[in-house]
């Protein structure tokens, strides 16, 4: 791969433009883009004057038809749509976007922690004894609330939320034309983690670091 001083990088769904000044510093050209105007406009704010950054309102599902040729995709949690089509469209068009030799790199939420964090409930409340079936039983009903464990979904009042498998985003990923597919866990400090329950002697809950390429 080329200096990255050299590359074009994308910025899918930057939200209020937390990465964009590391890029900016890094690459030659840096696509902002995100279809909130509100969240567009906080980060533009922020970048007045850097020449290097240019914003786009749109949606990362027609991400081709902003005609981009990019060295590097970034999707820090921003592929939450919890229809699995429009998962699966979004993977094909930054696949699509990328040079050959491009790279994708993206946080995704993680369902195995999730389902972690259930089992520290679960023992944590056998731990103070009392009926495990009971117990499995309200914890099914407390997390089954909110999460459909099989298509990987958190719902709370109108809002959805995809969350994903390793084994799941592996094979949409391979599905959408990547190739050397890796995973490493991004780890959250207990409390900075949504509404979770804090468990702090306890190993961390994470997302998914998922670096991919085309080739
Ligand atoms: C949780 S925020 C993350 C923002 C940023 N990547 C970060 O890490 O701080 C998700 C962002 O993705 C944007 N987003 C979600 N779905 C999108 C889509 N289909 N097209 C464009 N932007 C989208 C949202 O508007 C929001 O700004």
């Amino acid at each position: 791969m080329p200096k990255t001083e050299e590359l074009v990088v994308a910025d899918l769904g930057a939200g209020t433009g937390d990465l964009l000044f590391f890029l900016s510093m890094q690459f030659k050209r840096v696509y902002a883009i995100d279809f909130s105007e509100k969240m567009l406009n906080i980060a533009k704010e922020k970048f007045i004057g850097k020449k290097n950054i240019t914003f786009k309102q749109g949606d990362i599902r027609d991400l081709s038809k902003l005609g981009l040729k990019l060295d590097i995709a970034i999707a820090i949690n921003s592929i939450l749509c919890p229809s699995i089509n429009d998962v699966n469209k979004i993977l094909k068009e930054v696949y699509d976007s990328l040079k050959s030799e491009g790279l994708f790199i993206a946080i995704f939420p993680a369902m195995e922690a999730v389902l972690y964090h259930s089992l520290l409930l679960y023992e944590n409340e056998l731990s103070k004894g009392g009926d495990e079936d009971l117990i499995i039983k309200n914890i099914n009903r407390r997390v089954g609330k909110e999460y459909c464990f099989i298509p990987g979904i958190f719902r709370d009042k109108d809002e959805k939320q995809k969350f994903f498998y390793k084994f799941e985003l592996e094979r949409r990923l391979k599905n959408a034309g990547f190739k050397h597919i890796k995973f490493k866990k991004v780890y959250y400090p207990w409390g900075q983690h949504g509404d979770f329950e804090s468990f702090p002697n306890e190993t961390m809950m994470w997302d998914w670091f998922v670096f991919a390429k085309k080739i």
